[in-house]
């Protein structure tokens, strides 16, 4: 504020000083244009009067690589944008084809990160992670540094993207198991207290224990004995929840990292609201509904903790998701972003 009134005096004495003459200059009016910009552009500090609880959260949604759909590279399924919205965050894309410079311009500028699901291989046969999963790892350690700098930036990572956070940590591939979990609706089994979790801590969980609220869509998920018996990911991720497959083999359904506001969903919270292909056993229920509600509610307030901001509304409303191409395919993808 103070800085706008200093702004205005000198914007009134240079009105006053300088004279006919020197307006016709270019130079002296190219400046005028400019403070009165200044002074009269939106001030974002007042709309976050207490500083505590960010009132415009802008959440970055990782595109992953699309197949056959030249001229675009990468996409994003609307439900994970749906899903952010609907509890009052903006969303801006994060193609993973973009410059190491642009990931980290958007990573500055948005207050938490969703990494979606999806069925691309995350490692190479020689054990090394492929081009796609080597930028999102470029985009946690980012998030790491930012949090050991005192920038409280949360990332939630959702079935493929769980995975993608819990080999940041050492990428064992052994500890993943074969499940039978595809197109499979279940409940979770609380290993710890919800109460004392981020996610879970003001839902009522008793209904999620019972019924089957939660949509599985995996084949591979992580193995409970094998996870915890790896000391790097143990200590760093903490299970918060398991699930049995149609088989009664146990999985990890949801975890929270220790260090760092990251979670991880092993199931889809994303789809019973927004994913209405026919012959798929997703819950529609309102129990189903409301839990997935409470979670991202969740979430977004996590990000809600942040203050990262892009420069201006200019900059803001041409990275948002709804400048992108939005196809509607008649596949379990529905509708998708295009980048
Ligand atoms: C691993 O395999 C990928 C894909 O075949 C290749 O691009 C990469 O160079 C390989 N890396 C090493 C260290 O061999
Ligand atoms: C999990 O790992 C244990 C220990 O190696 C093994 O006995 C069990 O069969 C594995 N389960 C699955 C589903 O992979
Ligand atoms: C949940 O699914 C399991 C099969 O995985 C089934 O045995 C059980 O009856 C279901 N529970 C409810 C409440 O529908
Ligand atoms: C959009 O989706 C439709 C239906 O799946 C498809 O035929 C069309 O080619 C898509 N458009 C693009 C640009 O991918």
């Amino acid at each position: 504020m103070i800085t706008k009134i200093v702004a205005f005096i000198v914007l009134n004495l240079v009105v006053t000083l300088v004279t006919a003459s020197y307006l016709e200059s270019g130079g002296v009016k190219k400046f005028i244009n400019t403070l009165i910009e200044y002074v009269t552009s939106e001030d974002f500090d007042q709309e976050n009067p207490d500083q505590k609880t960010n009132l415009r959260p802008i959440i970055g949604i990782v595109a992953k690589p699309a197949i056959n759909k030249s001229p675009y590279t990468t996409f994003i399924m609307a439900a994970y944008s749906k899903y952010a919205q609907s509890s009052g965050a903006r969303v801006v894309p994060i193609p993973y084809d973009l410059s190491d410079e642009e990931i980290q311009f958007r990573m500055e500028g948005i207050n938490g990160l969703i990494l979606p699901g999806g069925a691309d291989w995350l490692m190479e046969k020689n054990n090394t992670f492929t081009k796609y999963t080597s930028k999102v790892k470029l985009m946690i350690d980012h998030a790491k540094r930012m949090n050991d700098e005192g920038i409280y930036f949360p990332v939630l990572g959702i079935c493929l993207g769980f995975e993608q956070l819990i080999l940041f940590e050492e990428p064992v591939y052994e500890i993943f198991g074969e499940f039978d979990s595809r197109d499979f609706p279940t409940s979770l089994k609380f290993e710890v207290d919800a109460k004392s979790t981020k996610m879970f801590q003001n839902i009522d969980v008793s209904q999620v224990k019972d019924k089957n609220l939660t949509y599985h869509h995996h084949f591979r998920g992580f193995n409970v004995s094998l996870f915890t018996d790896t000391p790097s990911i143990k200590e760093a991720y903490r299970i918060t929840s398991t699930s049995s497959d149609r088989i009664g083999q146990k999985f990890v359904s949801s975890v929270e990292h220790y260090n760092y506001p990251f979670y991880g969903l092993q199931f889809h919270p994303e789809k019973p609201s927004y994913i209405w292909i026919k012959d798929k056993n997703i819950p529609h229920s309102p129990e189903a509904i409301k839990f997935s509600q409470d979670l991202i509610i969740n979430f977004v307030k996590e990000c809600r903790k942040n203050f990262n901001a892009f420069e201006s509304r200019k900059i803001e409303n041409k990275l948002m998701i709804e400048n992108a191409f939005l196809n509607l395919t008649l596949t379990t993808s529905q509708d998708i972003y295009l980048f």
